[in-house]
């Protein structure tokens, strides 16, 4: 019971304090206060919706303040907010075998912790660990994450100036051919669609071509999908859409709907290996973390999301006349010149979607269950936009 005399949120966020005057100034942040979500809308201080495409990230899997998220959520708060791996919890028990149970069939474990970065760090870890080499092979245009280890396989120069080279022997390879390994390679790491650069999607052959490489060489594949699972492609994951084994398979953004979560999924022969003391976090696969997950992959599920992912990726082809990359709920438009005027028109018009690295690129990633009149409303809006 939450007792009425104490002060409510409200009461704790008086207003007119200006972010910037306290947050430290990392982001160049989109003109935009928000403070309600509802589905796939998201609304202003002064009330004005917007439809959200860019799914606050690419998070917003099945969409803003879901009902039974709220519910779960709510639920585990009132019975116990946190406590660390070194107890055992129903909670986490059911939250990892969902996870496991979505995953492909050789990913029969999952470390949890909070981020992306993380994910990528300790999946980067267990790689090097288990086969006892230094080198991991990455590829031009790929995004990590911003920690020291995930920062030393991520490309661009842009997020790569304060990487350290002690943090990684890593060799950029050029996006979709196939490089030749040697034994002194751990793993190849990479996005199956490097979304942040401009969703380069990459082929079923480059996969399959980079697995075979992987096998004869000795080495792990590590997909980084962080922004492809959980039903976001149309398929499980990634791994599951191309039909490639991966030996780890990071993932977060929507991995709980919104709450902070990284997963890093491990194939069955590596994490029998695994002991005590090789990985660790406080805050990783917590009680609300792990309420959050299970309510999210109940939602993807009893509302049939994967699917769902399939028809919205159908609807956008059908009504962008233009390129269009990646694949379900997780799409790039493709223009002939820069998209930040219209994205920032678009913002005016009542829809948030995002830009890329590629300035030709505006990125679509919204929640699963956004509705198609939102869909039609946003093509009609670009194509008037031309
Ligand atoms: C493909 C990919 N990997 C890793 C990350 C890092 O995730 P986080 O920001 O949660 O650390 C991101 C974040 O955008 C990403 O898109």
């Amino acid at each position: 019971m939450i007792d009425q005399d104490l002060p409510s949120l409200d009461d704790l966020v008086p207003g007119g304090i200006a972010e910037g005057d306290y947050q430290l100034a990392t982001y160049d942040k989109l003109p935009l206060t928000l403070v309600r979500g509802e589905g796939s809308r998201a609304w202003d201080a002064d009330g004005t919706p917007y439809w959200d495409f860019y799914g606050g990230h690419a998070v917003c899997l099945v969409g803003h303040s879901h009902p039974l998220w709220r519910k779960i959520v709510a639920e585990q708060a009132e019975r116990l907010v946190f406590y660390s791996n070194v107890v055992y919890s129903p909670v986490r028990s059911a939250a990892c075998k969902a996870l496991v149970d979505f995953a492909p069939a050789n990913l029969t474990r999952v470390f949890l912790s909070n981020s992306g970065a993380e994910a990528n760090e300790a999946a980067l870890k267990l790689a090097r660990h288990h086969t006892g080499r230094p080198e991991v092979v990455a590829f031009e245009g790929s995004f990590h994450g911003r920690t020291l280890g995930a920062l030393a396989v991520t490309h661009s120069e842009k997020y790569r100036r304060y990487a350290l080279p002690e943090y990684g022997h890593t060799r950029f390879v050029p996006w979709g051919e196939v490089p030749v390994l040697d034994d002194g390679v751990a793993a190849v790491i990479l996005e199956p669609i490097q979304s942040l650069a401009g969703m380069r999607t990459a082929t079923r052959e480059f996969l399959h071509g980079l697995r075979a490489e992987c096998d004869r060489a000795g080495a792990l594949l590590i997909l980084d999908e962080v922004q492809t699972a959980w039903g976001r492609l149309g398929a499980h994951t990634a791994a599951d859409y191309y039909g490639v084994r991966a030996d780890l398979l990071t993932s977060a953004k929507s991995a709980a709907g919104g709450f902070p979560v990284g997963v890093t999924l491990v194939d069955d022969a590596l994490a029998r290996h695994v002991k005590p003391g090789d990985q660790g976090t406080t805050f990783g696969a917590g009680p609300l973390a792990c309420a959050a997950i299970l309510a999210t992959q109940h939602i993807v599920r009893a509302e049939a999301l994967v699917t769902r992912a399939r028809d919205l990726e159908a609807r956008v082809r059908e009504g962008f006349h233009g390129e269009v990359r990646g694949h379900g709920g997780l799409l790039g438009l493709v223009y002939d010149t820069p998209v930040k005027p219209r994205v920032a028109e678009l913002r005016q018009r009542g829809f948030i979607v995002g830009g890329s690295d590629d300035p030709r690129v505006m990125r679509l990633m919204p929640p699963l269950n956004v509705p198609f009149e939102a869909v039609d409303a946003l093509l009609a809006t670009l194509r008037s936009l031309g």
